[in-house]
């Protein structure tokens, strides 16, 4: 403290507020507005950071000015989007939740980070946990999918990763928790609208990945740009003070969004920008990213009388802590020394994280590819397209460096005849290929047709009313299955992608997202079965467009769901259920679950309650596999209407061919508890239903009873 105590008695008003300044040095470019001269600003002591650049020469250069040429030669601190891998990239977040795998989500993040500080970052903004239920939302694709609790877990592997032993270890960097909170809920999906929440959905759904992340000891966080109620979250006191500071006593730093700061004139709370970086500071944002809002605007906002000189000095306090934590103020360029990641490969990680992403949709009878499928056209817009499996965040990755889907299998299966024709673009209207990509079909032994989206159609600002096949590809892919050959759809996109009418028809359909550098190679390994599919969806799979916001804890209705009966909560036109459930995914094993029981009937409600659930899970299949139980809750009769189910855990089972084996689940008194009066969790007594299956599927789930018993009144 004492460094950080004189340094900040040293400073001019003028280099505190710099300090609170993160400029954008523009080598990627995430938002409008690109900043002016870098160089004599942070000369002059007037930045605190810069992100979007890497590379050892630049960072250095940079640092260089900012050490040995501004007045208190404060270090800067260089931060990116390093989201799902930094130079090797790994499969985009909603695929990679789909491996329900802390330890891998762990892995991925912590080889970024070793790549990411071998190029002298010290902060990522990243992991992103928005909880995501809308495809139309393009962020859906960062995001770890709709459940609260994967999110949670998410959040946690993903801050340790980045994080590693420590701030100032080798190969760590800091991660910034974003977006706090609720950009998912955007209205009809639409980037950067206003969200409204309910305190109750907040506190059950949007607010525990986040709290997992500070109880991870997640370094800093970045809220969202939309507004939550009325009240944009980059001026959400009540949410950035109270919930974060005061209950959760996160201490870290708070990073604006890219020009949230003056947005606040927009969002129609500020008039101007001096009343915007005051509303803003106030609210408990330290660091102004982009916009020049905090440099320009705290000394006029402090001439004003709208903040106190304490207020930017406890903003800066915080700075220079992370920094500080980083080690920087003992090494600028530690970082930058250190040597671990040239000798890294991870190569084999992005291999083993794409092929444990894949879902298999469906299947009939056609995968693994037999032996005597001679004859294979790769057809599509996605079988050969490179920089589109980087999906929309790749950091410094480079498209040279992914398989496609065509080099995957040409290399998987070299003795075969491998034919290929994108037949259409991606976009646009051009159909000259269609027919000689169809006459190509009509020779060959199966179809394998890779249609979707291009990278940059999800991320930030991609959100898409109507999330189908893109351009021309739904008339190419009708042309394809009209050739009566057997199809195989292999779907590229950064959400799930309403194409029922694919689906149906094709003998068996991949949701292979945007799976980085070893796209190719994993598609290859699972359609030959050199890999048996492992993935779940994160998010529930709609059948039609109409059905978004899409998943699966929904709260019950006086009238649920009921086909014979017209005035219950259903659709005219479509079915109620979606087109897969959350936790979807075939295998090549056909696995039972059987025998479902708990140690105990009825629990105390007491803090140390713990209840152990077991069920049995048999291979039924020639081939070994790994298979995911999830075990969900549901609270029957309560003081409020709880969703249907909620997960609760899920473990891994891997079974040899023909074996079994019981998994358990050991369960505590959270599992059984909710969101109270003042938002605190509460257990109250009365019966629960434990449901336990492959899948959120009401219909496939085992399900058993137990009940919650108040605890004996000691002086009764
Ligand atoms: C995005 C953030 C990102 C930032 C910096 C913004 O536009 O919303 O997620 O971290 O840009 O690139």
């Amino acid at each position: 403290m004492e460094l950080i105590n004189r340094i900040l008695s040293e400073m001019t008003l003028e280099e505190k507020v710099g300090q609170l300044n993160l400029v954008t040095a523009g080598q990627a470019v995430t938002g409008p507005v690109a900043n002016g001269d870098m160089t004599e600003n942070i000369r002059a002591g007037f930045v605190g950071g810069v992100f979007n650049l890497w590379g050892r020469d630049a960072v250095r250069a940079a640092q260089k000015l900012a050490v040995e040429e501004s007045r208190l030669s404060v270090p800067l601190f260089f931060g990116l989007d390093v989201l799902h891998g930094h130079r090797t990239i790994f499969p985009v977040p909603l695929a990679e939740a789909g491996a329900f795998d802390v330890e891998l989500w762990g892995r991925t993040a912590r080889a970024a980070a070793v790549e990411a500080a071998a190029d002298g970052i010290d902060l990522t903004f990243a992991p992103m946990l928005d909880v995501a239920r809308d495809p139309r939302w393009g962020r859906i694709v960062e995001a770890p999918g709709e459940d609260p609790l994967v999110a949670a877990e998410f959040a946690a592997a993903k801050v340790k990763g980045f994080q590693g032993e420590g701030l100032s270890a080798q190969g760590s960097i800091a991660a910034t928790a974003k977006h706090f909170v609720g950009g998912g809920a955007a209205l009809a999906g639409r980037e950067y609208a206003a969200a409204d929440i309910s305190e109750r959905t907040l506190h059950e759904v949007y607010l525990p990945p986040f709290a997992a992340a500070v109880a991870a000891g997640c370094a800093a966080i970045m809220p969202a740009f939309n507004s939550v109620a009325g009240v944009p979250m980059t001026a959400h006191a009540e949410l950035l003070r109270g919930y974060l500071r005061t209950r959760l006593a996160f201490e870290g730093v708070i990073i604006s969004d890219y020009t949230a700061v003056p947005e606040l004139v927009q969002h129609g709370v500020a008039a101007d920008l001096v009343e915007a970086a005051a509303l803003a500071l106030k609210a408990g944002i330290d660091v102004d990213m982009v916009s020049g809002a905090y440099l320009h605007g705290l000394p006029q906002a402090l001439e004003r009388g709208l903040i106190e000189e304490t207020d930017i000095d406890a903003a800066v306090r915080r700075v220079l802590t992370l920094k500080r934590n980083l080690g920087l103020f003992e090494n600028p360029y530690r970082r930058l020394d250190a040597s671990e990641a040239a000798t890294c490969d991870h190569g084999a990680l992005a291999l083993e994280a794409a092929r444990r992403s894949i879902t298999l949709l469906t299947n009939r009878d056609i995968l693994p590819l037999p032996a005597d499928v001679r004859r294979i056209a790769v057809v599509g817009p996605l079988a050969d397209a490179r920089a589109e499996m980087l999906g929309p965040w790749y950091a410094a990755g480079r498209a040279e460096s992914c398989v496609t889907i065509l080099e995957g299998l040409r290399a998987a299966l070299p003795a075969r005849e491998i034919r290929h024709h994108p037949g259409v673009a991606i976009e646009g209207d051009d159909c000259s290929g269609v027919d000689a990509a169809c006459a190509l079909c009509a020779t060959v032994d199966a179809v394998v047709l890779c249609v979707g989206e291009s990278a940059g159609m999800s991320g930030e600002a991609a959100s898409r009313a109507s999330p189908g096949l893109p351009g021309r590809q739904r008339e190419f892919a009708e042309a394809i299955l009209a050739t009566g050959a057997p199809v195989i759809a292999v779907l590229s996109s950064g959400r799930p992608l309403i194409a029922s009418w694919l689906i149906e028809r094709a003998r068996a359909t991949l949701a292979t997202w945007l799976l980085g550098d070893m796209a190719g190679k994993a598609v290859a390994d699972v359609l030959t079965g050199r890999f048996n599919p492992t993935a779940r969806l994160a998010a529930t799979w709609p059948r039609e467009v109409g059905q978004i916001p899409i998943f699966y804890a929904t709260r019950s209705s006086g009238r649920p769901p009921d086909a014979g009966n017209p005035f219950t909560s259903r659709y005219l036109d479509i079915p109620t259920e979606p087109l897969f459930p959350f936790g979807h995914g075939l295998s090549y094993a056909q696995v039972q679950l059987y025998n479902l029981r708990t140690n105990v009937e009825r629990f105390e409600i007491r803090d140390d309650a713990e209840l152990e659930v077991r069920v049995d899970v048999a291979n039924r299949g020639t081939i070994a596999t790994e298979e995911t139980v999830f075990l969900f809750v549901r609270d029957p009769v309560a003081s409020v209407a709880r969703p249907a189910m909620e997960l609760k855990a899920w473990a891994k089972s891997f079974l040899d061919a023909g074996a079994a084996k019981t998994t358990v689940f050991t369960l505590s008194i959270e599992s059984f508890s909710f969101p109270g009066k003042n938002m605190q969790r509460r257990c109250e007594p009365g019966a629960f239903e434990i449901l336990v299956g492959l899948n959120a599927d009401p219909k496939t789930l085992r399900s058993i009873r137990v009940e919650a018993v108040p605890t004996p009144n000691p002086q009764a």
